[in-house]
């Protein structure tokens, strides 16, 4: 039986302790019909990777969702991918994740790597871009002659920082306001494309009436905790929100403007096998080409090399304490 190394974790040790995380030799499960059996190349850490490092697993687990790496073996049924081809990808929450070399993904929820990027900054974007494009086209359903105002509520982060991208290289009617804490995010965001920004330290209402005095029609978040008096007042009537971070919300005060809350999970799609699973596949496809087009750029910001227990423990406390700019990525191993 193959074997790879694998970095995990079996109890939820702070980061910074040492062991929080540790490589092992562990058993290459068989590869599944639908399967790509991958030689992992780079990785990045997304803050559900930290969030799940603190629930005891037991068992050692492996973290893990983006990676970029080459095609080594495919199952019976694959017909999107041949062994060779280099490809990029989210993975699902239900399997074992990509902190190890050879990895298996279901085909359907991969895709092929931008080909004018390095590995690394490939492995920025997979789960991020599901998350953004999910947002902004399958749970807002914006046609791409859409119209109106977009608020981005963590546009500095990984999410906010290709939704920024996505909104304005696929919809020039939309204008994008940004939030961004101090200049330098501010620049930031602004070279993704936002056309105005706002501080969410400040008053983020009186800051985006000011722009759009009749409220903005759309608002993304990823920070939406305790916000939901203030998206009350800065979405316009029968407006639409989508949240991607996690409840309870009582969202009882958007009632009197008959504005919408929609919730968006990247793992939704495989998670529960839906029939369109292969949407992931072809958005990702989607994102390689606007990539290699020049229209999008990966947003990766800290790369640390080689992939082991250390430099994977750095990248979760920099993730972990919850002001990245841009992505976290890990490349190469020992
Ligand atoms: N549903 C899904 O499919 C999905 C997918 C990916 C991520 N998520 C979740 O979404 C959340 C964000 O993840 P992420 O990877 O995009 O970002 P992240 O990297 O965790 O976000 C950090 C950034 O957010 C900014 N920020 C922090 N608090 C903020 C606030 N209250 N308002 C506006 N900006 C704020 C920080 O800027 P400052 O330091 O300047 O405040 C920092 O630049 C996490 O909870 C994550 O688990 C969900």
């Amino acid at each position: 039986m193959t074997s790879t190394t694998a970095i995990g974790y079996q109890t939820d040790l702070p980061s910074s302790a040492p062991n929080s995380l540790f490589a092992r030799e562990i058993p290459v499960a068989e590869t599944g019909p639908h399967d790509l059996l991958v030689e992992v190349e780079a990785v990045s850490v997304n803050p559900v990777d930290v969030k799940l490092r603190k629930q005891p697993s037991g068992d050692f687990r492996v973290l893990g969702f983006d990676a970029a790496g080459v095609v080594q073996g495919v199952g019976e049924a694959v017909t999107l991918f041949r062994p060779g081809d280099e490809v990029y990808y989210a993975g699902s929450i239900d399997r074992p994740g990509t902190n190890q070399r050879l990895h298996l993904v279901d085909e359907r929820i991969v895709g092929h790597k931008p080909r004018s990027v390095s590995f690394a900054e490939a492995a920025s974007l997979p789960l991020t871009s599901i998350a953004a494009w999910e947002a902004l086209f399958t749970c807002l359903r914006l046609p791409l002659e859409a119209t109106g105002t977009l608020l981005v509520v963590g546009a500095t982060g990984g999410v906010g920082s290709i939704l920024v991208q996505i909104a304005r290289a696929l919809l020039p009617g939309v204008t994008v306001i940004a939030t961004a804490s101090d200049e330098e995010r501010a620049d930031w965001v602004r070279g993704l494309g936002a056309q105005h920004t706002v501080d969410h330290r400040g008053d983020l209402a009186e800051q985006v009436l000011a722009l759009v005095p009749g409220g903005v029609d759309w608002l993304f978040t990823a920070h939406s905790d305790g916000q939901i008096e203030t998206y009350a007042e800065v979405v316009r009537p029968f407006g639409q929100i989508v949240a991607i971070d996690d409840g309870p919300r009582d969202v009882s005060p958007l009632k009197a403007k008959s504005i919408g809350w929609l919730w968006e999970l990247m793992f939704t799609r495989p998670l529960n096998q839906t029939a369109d699973m292969v949407e992931q596949h072809h958005l990702l496809d989607q994102v390689a080409d606007l990539v290699d087009d020049g229209r999008l750029r990966p947003t990766a910001t800290h790369t640390l090399s080689p992939i082991t227990a250390d430099t994977l423990s750095e990248a979760h406390q920099i993730v972990g304490g919850g002001r990245t700019l841009g992505k976290v990525v890990l490349q190469g191993w020992t």
